[in-house]
C-alpha cells in the first residue's frame, strides 16, 4: 500500500486482461482479488496532514489543514496515555486490524506520537492484534513507544515493505530500523515481523509475469527469499529470548510456493469487494477463497506456514459514481455493516486470523486515486466511529 511509484488499476492493465482470459478454476475469485490487490496496492506520498492528539482537559490548536477532533479520546489525566475513557460503542471483537499511522510514507512523513498514541487507544477497544506494513518514518518505534504508554495489550506483526528496483535500499533502511526498535523496546509487543507486501503480485506485473510459480515468479521469489533470510540472521544476531516468526504478505493468489517453504506465516489479502459478489455473499465468498487458495496450500507444504487474511472489509462510498458498484456489491455503510455482521465473530468462531482492512479512512489515496480507495475505515479520518455497530463478541 505504500512507497511504489504509480500502479496500474483496474481496466488498464494488459496484465489483468490476460489474467482474466486465463480461464483458471475459480476465475470468478481470480479475477476478483486481481482487481482487488491492483486497486489495494495502490501508492503514493501521505497527505501532509496530521491529527492533534487532544484529552478532556486540552484546548485544540489544529492547523491549518489538519482534521484534528480534540474530541476523538478523552483520558481521565490528560498527562496518562494509559486513563484514556472508553467508548461504549467498541468493542474487541475483531481477531487483528490493518493499520498504518498517517503520515508514514516517505518523503512526506508527517505522522506524530501523539496521534499514534490516540490510535492505539482506539484500536485497544476493538483488538489485541494489529499489523503494520513497512517501517519508514520512524513508525514502528511510534507504535511501540504508544502501547507502552498506553499500556494496553497489544501484539503488533511489524513489516518491512521492500522494492525489487533499488538495490535493496529502501529493504536495508528498515531492516535497521526494525532492529533498532526491537533494541529499544524488545519484542514483548512484537508477534511477527513482516518481509515483503505484494513483492511477487508487484514483481510480476513489472516483469511481463503472469503466475507466481514460474521461471519469472521464481527470479521475484529469489529476491525475497534473500531478503527473508538476511532477516532471519539480524534476528539471530539479537539472541532473543524466543525466535521472532518471520512472514510474508502478498495477494491471496500471488503466493510463490518457494516463499511460502521460507516463511513461518503468509498473510493474504482477501477482498470481496472486488470478486464481484454482494456485501451478503461477502463472509462466504472470503472464508471460501482462503480456505482453497491459502490455507489448503500452505497446510500441504512441510514447513506448514501460518496462514492470516491481511487484509479484509468493505467500503463504505465512492469518491466518483462509476466506481460505486462492483457489480452486485455497493460501497455503503450499510455493506460494512453486513459484512461486519458476517464475517468479524464467525471468522473468530471459525478460527480464522484475519486482520480487518481498515482502522481509519485515508484521505491521500483518495485524494491520489479516488473511487473507494480512501473509504475502507471503520473511523473517518477524524477519527470519529462510522454509523456502523461494531459486533460484539471477544476475539481470542
Ligand atoms: C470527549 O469529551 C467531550 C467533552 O466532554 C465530548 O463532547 C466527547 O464526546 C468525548 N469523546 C468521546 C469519544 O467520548
Ligand atoms: C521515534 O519515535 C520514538 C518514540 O516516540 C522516539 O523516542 C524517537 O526519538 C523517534 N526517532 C526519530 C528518529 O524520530
Ligand atoms: C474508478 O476510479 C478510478 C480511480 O479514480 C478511475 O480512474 C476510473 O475511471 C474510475 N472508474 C469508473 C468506472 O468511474
Ligand atoms: C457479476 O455477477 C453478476 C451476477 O451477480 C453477473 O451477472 C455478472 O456477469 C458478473 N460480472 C462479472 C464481470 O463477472
Ligand atoms: C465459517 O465456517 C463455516 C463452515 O465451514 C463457513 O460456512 C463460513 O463461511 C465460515 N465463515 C467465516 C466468516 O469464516
Ligand atoms: C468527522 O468526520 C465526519 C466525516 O467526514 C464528519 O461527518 C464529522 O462531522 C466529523 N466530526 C468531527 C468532530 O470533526
Amino acid at each position: 500500500m505504500h512507497n511504489l511509484p504509480d500502479y496500474p488499476t483496474e481496466g488498464n492493465s494488459p496484465w489483468l486482461k490476460k489474467q482474466q482470459a486465463a480461464g483458471q478454476r475459480s476465475k470468478r475469485i481470480i479475477v476478483g482479488i486481481i482487481i482487488g490487490v491492483l486497486i489495494l496496492v495502490v501508492v503514493g506520498v501521505a497527505a501532509g496532514v496530521s491529527l492533534s492528539k487532544k484529552n478532556s482537559s486540552s484546548s485544540s490548536s489544529a492547523s491549518a489543514g489538519s482534521p484534528a477532533n480534540p474530541d476523538a479520546v478523552n483520558q481521565t489525566d490528560p498527562n496518562d496515555p494509559s486513563t484514556f475513557v472508553k467508548n461504549p460503542n467498541l468493542h474487541q471483537s475483531f481477531y487483528g486490524m490493518a493499520y498504518t499511522p498517517d503520515g508514514s510514507q516517505l518523503p512526506n512523513c508527517g505522522n506524530s506520537l501523539a496521534n499514534v498514541i490516540t490510535d492505539i487507544q482506539l484500536l485497544s477497544q476493538l483488538t489485541k492484534r494489529i499489523r503494520l506494513y513497512g517501517a519508514d518514518c520512524n513508525q514502528t518505534a511510534l507504535v511501540l513507544e504508544a502501547i507502552q504508554r498506553t499500556k494496553v495489550d497489544m501484539q503488533v506483526w511489524v513489516g518491512n515493505y521492500p522494492v525489487a528496483t533499488d538495490n535493496n535500499a529502501a529493504y536495508d533502511r528498515q531492516r535497521d530500523t526494525l532492529k533498532a526498535a526491537i533494541q529499544t523496546y524488545g519484542t514483548s509487543n512484537i508477534a511477527g515481523m513482516t518481509v515483503g507486501n505484494e513483492f511477487e503480485l508487484n514483481y510480476l506485473n513489472d516483469n511481463g509475469g503472469t503466475v507466481p510459480n514460474s521461471a519469472v515468479g521464481d527470479q521475484g521469489a529469489a529476491l525475497i527469499i534473500a531478503d527473508i533470510t538476511d532477516t532471519r540472521s539480524m534476528l539471530t544476531g539479537l539472541s532473543l529470548p524466543s525466535p521472532m516468526p518471520v512472514g510474508n504478505a502478498d495477494a491471496g493468489s500471488y503466493f510463490n510456493t518457494k516463499v511460502l517453504q521460507a516463511v513461518d506465516y503468509g498473510m493474504a489479502n482477501v477482498h470481496p469487494w472486488f470478486a464481484n459478489v454482494s456485501a451478503e455473499a461477502a463472509a462466504g465468498w472470503t472464508a471460501e477463497f482462503f480456505q482453497e487458495n491459502n490455507v489448503e496450500v500452505a497446510a500441504a507444504l512441510s514447513n506448514n506456514p501460518k496462514m492470516y487474511i491481511a487484509e479484509t472489509g468493505w467500503p463504505t462510498q465512492s469518491s466518483d459514481v462509476g466506481n460505486e458498484s462492483n457489480g452486485p456489491g455497493t460501497a455503503a455503510i450499510s455493506g460494512l455493516q453486513t459484512f461486519l455482521d458476517t464475517f468479524v465473530c464467525q471468522a473468530n468462531t471459525n478460527g480464522t486470523g484475519y486482520f480487518f482492512f481498515e482502522f481509519a479512512d485515508e484521505p491521500w489515496k483518495d485524494a491520489q486515486f479516488g473511487g473507494v480507495e480512501g473509504w475502507w475505515g471503520l473511523f473517518n479520518f477524524n477519527r470519529t466511529l462510522k454509523n456502523v455497530n461494531i459486533p460484539n463478541c471477544q476475539s481470542p
